[in-house]
């Protein structure tokens, strides 16, 4: 005998509020609704892309109280009360890009596009640390996301110079 999802899980649904790229934003969500389901079907954030959905491949990274969390391992009402940045809040105009979309540009730091909104959100999330990485220490820290196209390198450059810019503006100096 086959048991209903419904049945199996139940039907339950809860509000919630969530800063999301610095808007509050209030839904009521089934309590089995994933995070980038939340993120990309309620407020149409399409740019958290579903690979795997099961924790492998880190494409839908997002930042989470400013960490790097996979969207398809959490529950929406796990947001409630907290913040989340997508892709879409590092540039509110496309004539001022972040130093992490500068850099990535610049370095041909992509190549589908695929894992470039987790790439850029985890990348965000490391420079601000403001400490220099080798290239090794770059690998290691984006090793949770999955590139099929571009052979890293050309990330680990584009992560390298979006923290040289981002210490540069830091310090007042131009890049
Ligand atoms: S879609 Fe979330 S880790 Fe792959
Ligand atoms: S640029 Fe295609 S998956 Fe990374």
């Amino acid at each position: 005998m086959t048991t209903s999802t419904a049945a199996k899980y139940g039907t339950a649904r809860r509000a919630v509020t969530v800063r999301v790229n610095e808007r509050h934003v209030t839904r009521e969500v089934s309590t089995r609704t994933t995070l980038a389901d939340f993120l990309r079907d309620e407020l149409d954030l399409v740019s958290v892309h579903l690979g795997c959905e099961h924790g492998e491949c880190g494409c839908c990274t997002v930042l989470f109280d400013g960490l790097s969390v996979r969207s398809c391992l959490m529950l929406a009402v796990q947001a409630d009360g907290h913040a989340v940045e997508t892709v879409e809040s590092l540039s509110v105009n496309p004539a001022e890009l972040h130093p992490v979309q500068e850099a990535f540009a610049e370095e041909q730091g992509l190549q589908c596009g695929f894992c470039t909104p987790a790439m850029l959100l985890r990348t965000k999330e490391i420079i601000e640390t403001g400490r220099e990485m080798t290239d090794a220490e770059v690998r290691h820290e984006i090793s949770g996301i999955l590139c099929r196209c571009t052979g890293y390198q050309n990330i680990v450059n584009a992560v390298q110079s979006a923290g040289t810019r981002l210490r540069g503006r830091t310090a007042g100096g131009r890049d």
